[in-house]
């Protein structure tokens, strides 16, 4: 079926058209004229889709177009009845990640017990914990890396890590981690390996209970080198938003965020880069 042009439209095929004369850009043709014209004439075979339908994460939103950070709709295994809000990271290092922790101002409480840790708690617009249990979803769909990105005053640092995995209730979702790399110095490896613990539930490798201590739900070894779910603004050792190696243990970083993006999407990134760049 064919749909009426409206005046508008016709003007921007024009205004392409003079673009296109002007760059004389092969590639732009496809874009700039083929796409408006087949928007235009509602030619459906032709119409862009989503690709994906039901995302199951934030690479699949930005595979979808979306440009911009924000709160989006994911549905973790494509399952269209169990809708999930969550904040994705558009912006950072080439975008698609997916952010599951955020401290911003010290307006959400993070000393909760075993059942808030695992459902999730807080505003994905805001400061928040997604939840260990979807956590474990997530990081299971597919291989996942990790970045932490933090900000004190005028400074910013990251780590980054190669592969992140959350195992399931029955192993007190178990941490696993791979190489790391960034500028903030690497706090986390120390918790490879490790279970969670919350003031509730002390699964942790000390004899004193390190959540209860320490003030926050983590994956706490023998207590620990970061503690992003720490009690914000608390400089008393230990039990603020620590993250030993860049700030110690006695400074609460202002700003954190926690968030995991799909290695494929990375792969398809530095397959294009590498593209370009060869000569
Ligand atoms: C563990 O998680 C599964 C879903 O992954 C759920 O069906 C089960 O009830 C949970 N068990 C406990 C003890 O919470």
């Amino acid at each position: 079926m064919i749909c009426l042009c409206s005046l508008f439209r016709l003007t921007l095929i024009l205004m392409h058209l003079l673009t296109l004369v002007k760059t004389k850009n092969d590639k732009g043709l496809v874009k700039l004229i083929v796409k408006p014209l087949t928007e235009t004439f509602c030619f459906p075979p032709f119409a862009e889709k989503t690709r994906f339908q039901y995302p199951r994460d934030c690479g699949q939103i930005m595979l979808n177009g979306v440009k911009a950070s924000g709160v989006y709709t994911i549905y973790i295994n494509g399952n269209k009845v169990a809708p999930l809000k969550v904040s994705c990271d558009m912006d950072t290092d080439g975008g698609g990640w997916l952010v599951f922790q955020r401290r911003q101002n010290g307006g959400t409480n993070f000393f909760r017990p075993w059942a808030d840790y695992e459902v999730g708690f807080g505003d994905p617009a805001d400061e928040f914990w997604i939840g260990l249990a979807p956590l474990h979803a997530l990081s299971s769909q597919a291989r996942y890396e990790l970045r932490v990105d933090l900000r004190d005053g005028g400074s910013t640092a990251y780590g980054y890590y190669a592969r992140f995995h959350v195992g399931s209730n029955t192993t007190n979702y178990l941490l696993r981690l791979g190489p790391f790399l960034g500028n903030a110095g690497d706090s986390l490896m120390y918790h490879h390996g490790r279970v969670f613990s919350t003031p509730d539930k002390d699964n942790d490798g000390s004899l004193t209970n390190c959540a209860e201590s320490y003030r926050g739900g983590w994956w706490y070894h023998n207590c620990h080198q970061s503690n992003l779910n720490g009690r914000y603004g608390d400089t008393s050792h230990s039990r603020g938003v620590n993250w030993y190696s860049w700030k110690g243990h006695s400074h609460s970083i202002s700003f954190v965020e926690m968030k995991m993006r799909p290695l494929k999407l990375a792969d398809l990134r530095n397959k294009r880069r590498r593209k370009h760049t060869q000569p």
